[in-house]
């Protein structure tokens, strides 16, 4: 049995896999054909945080593949009052077929999963937001973008940026991250996208320099400077980060024909311009629908290995 807890986990033909099945799942989705590949099986998903597009996404799709989504808010369940991760992971992995999570350490996540008897998505911690990743490489090829690019991630150096080390190590191409000083990616995640890169032959760059990131990229990116959890430090933050904004000037160091890509929710003013938001928003959006399809492909494949 397979969890899907970081893309550090699998490898790139796995990876692949998932994505050709989402690629098929979003065909045959469009064409109105509900295939049930998870027929009568129970997606139980709990929120340690807000979401809408995870939520939306992963309970429409369990349904669209035949099953059921359980939402379970912390607040709601006794995990909230203190029973332990364990032992929810020990009751709740009796009753249903598989299990996403969203919530705060990525060991708390770990911990759910050692006890799970089913397997288990991550559905965003701190550290990490694979799904998201999947979604956007999905985007990407859908917007021919996934031979050799060059994408620049500007912004905070969170869970998001973390996920790209993770893919484009994984997969192979050149990713330009910019944060501000003091604001970088964790040190060990920098170190094993490193360890990747040398069998993919990915290119990894880290600078404090936002300029520099988006000369020439094919895909630009960034995501709320303050995550989920860190509200305490807007402010600071807010300042930290003032040349960090994609806006116009910012975009027209990238190739004319860039994409940018945003994993939601956006705000604008802060990490991006409304009018950059504007121009992109058919990938934007697009993008956030992915997040149906490739979930899809991710929760099938995850039942075929188990
Ligand atoms: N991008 C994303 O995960 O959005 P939500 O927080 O709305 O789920
Ligand atoms: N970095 C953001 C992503 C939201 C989808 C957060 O963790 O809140």
């Amino acid at each position: 049995m397979r969890h899907f807890l970081t893309l550090a986990d699998f490898t790139k033909e796995e990876l692949l896999e998932m994505v050709a099945l989402a690629q098929k799942i979003k065909t045959q989705t469009k064409q109105k054909k509900y295939v049930p590949y998870l027929q009568h099986q129970t997606l139980g998903m709990i929120f340690e945080k807000s979401s809408t597009r995870t939520r939306v996404s992963f309970e429409t799709g369990i349904y669209q593949l035949g099953g059921v989504g359980l939402f379970l808010s912390a607040n709601d369940i006794q995990l909230g009052r203190g029973e332990p991760m364990k032992d929810t992971a020990r009751v709740i992995s009796r009753m249903v077929d598989m299990v996403m999570i969203r919530t705060f350490e990525q060991s708390k996540l770990e911990e759910f999963a050692q006890f799970s008897n089913v397997p288990v998505i991550n559905g965003l911690t701190d550290s990490y937001h694979p799904v998201q990743l999947m979604t956007d490489y999905l985007t990407m090829i859908e917007f021919n973008k996934d031979k050799s690019p060059i994408v620049a991630y500007v912004g905070d150096g969170n869970n998001m940026a973390h996920s790209w080390l993770m893919l484009a190590s994984i997969m192979g191409f050149e990713l330009r991250i910019a944060t501000p000083k003091g604001y970088e990616c964790h040190n060990k995640i920098i170190e094993q996208a490193y360890q990747f890169a040398q069998q993919s032959k990915a290119t990894i760059t880290i600078t404090n320099n936002p300029q520099e990131a988006v000369i020439g990229a094919d895909v630009v990116t960034t995501d709320t400077w303050i995550s989920m959890g860190q509200e305490d430090k807007k402010e600071e933050k807010i300042k930290a980060f003032t040349n960090f904004i994609v806006d116009d000037k910012m975009m027209k160091l990238a190739k004319n024909d860039a994409i940018f890509l945003h994993c939601l929710p956006a705000y604008r003013g802060y990490e991006v311009s409304d009018e950059i938001f504007e121009n992109h928003s058919e990938v934007i959006f697009t993008e956030a629908e992915n997040r149906l399809h490739m979930q899809k492909g991710i929760m099938v494949w995850l039942d075929m290995h188990r």
